[in-house]
């Protein structure tokens, strides 16, 4: 693994715990993030999802009592460990680097593949896309939310917006302070890997917090109702 992967395994493993413990009200994964997302997936009952960085296991939670079969997988053990937990017998879940092939995954086995706030990791997405396109059926839906690239463009201060830029912050929001590395990408660097691997997008949402957000964050949630921090890409294999 190279040097940046690690830092972001590390975090996450220190992180997981503490994440785990916020994920169902932290606002902007509870009240602006899931929301928004999930409102880009059609009915999911009788499904088969695969949960792609799937976390602590809370979307998969969601989709799994609506009904529809979830795979999930994570780079962090610790994070796999707690989806197991929080899901209990239900859905199936592992450890993988998305940057790498899923050959554990047959071809065409999912309806649908979902990705929140996870692809930032990743500095070349060519390898994932391929994958989540080859293990999608024919018209399957890919379903993303990422970190919105003008909000990091900004928040990150770049001068260069058409390079791939590792950044760095230190997150709080989780009760302890955690330095994240990610990758920052301008909007044709989000949008072409798709385009260009077999989907077409089909849906795009610069997402607004929900009203329940503001009892959590007030400061917050008047920034997200001026300036989206996320986006929300639906995208469709296109056979
Ligand atoms: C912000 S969390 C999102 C978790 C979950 N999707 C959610 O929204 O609740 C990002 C997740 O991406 C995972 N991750 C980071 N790099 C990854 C990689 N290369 N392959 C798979 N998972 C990765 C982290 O371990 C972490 O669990």
């Amino acid at each position: 693994m190279n040097s940046i992967k690690n830092k972001i395994v590390a975090a996450y493993e220190e992180l997981a715990e503490h994440y785990d413990r916020h994920i169902d009200t932290k606002p902007h994964n509870a009240f602006y993030d899931r929301p928004n997302t999930l409102a880009m997936l059609p009915e999911v009952a009788g499904k088969t999802i695969l949960d792609a960085a799937c976390g602590p296991g809370k979307y998969a939670e969601i989709l799994l009592s609506q009904g529809a079969s979830v795979t999930g997988f994570d780079i962090s053990p610790k994070m796999v460990h707690l989806a197991k937990q929080r899901n209990g017998l239900q859905g199936d879940f592992f450890v993988h680097d998305f940057s790498q092939p899923l050959t554990q995954l047959e071809d065409q086995s999912f309806d649908m593949v979902l990705c929140a706030l996870a692809l930032h990791y990743v500095e070349d997405w060519s390898v994932t896309i391929r994958e989540f396109y080859r293990v999608l059926k024919s018209r399957g839906i890919l379903v993303l939310s990422i970190e919105h690239p003008f909000y990091e463009y900004t928040f990150f201060r770049s001068e260069q917006y058409f390079s791939v830029e590792n950044v760095q912050c230190i997150w709080r929001g989780f009760g302890i302070p955690v330095e994240v590395n990610s990758f920052r990408r301008p909007l044709e660097a989000c949008l072409g890997p798709l385009t260009d691997h077999g989907f077409y997008i089909d849906k795009l949402v610069e997402p607004k917090p929900t009203a329940e957000f503001a009892n959590y964050d007030p400061k917050h949630f008047q920034e997200l109702n001026q300036f989206p921090a996320f986006l929300c890409i639906r995208a469709i294999k296109k056979n």
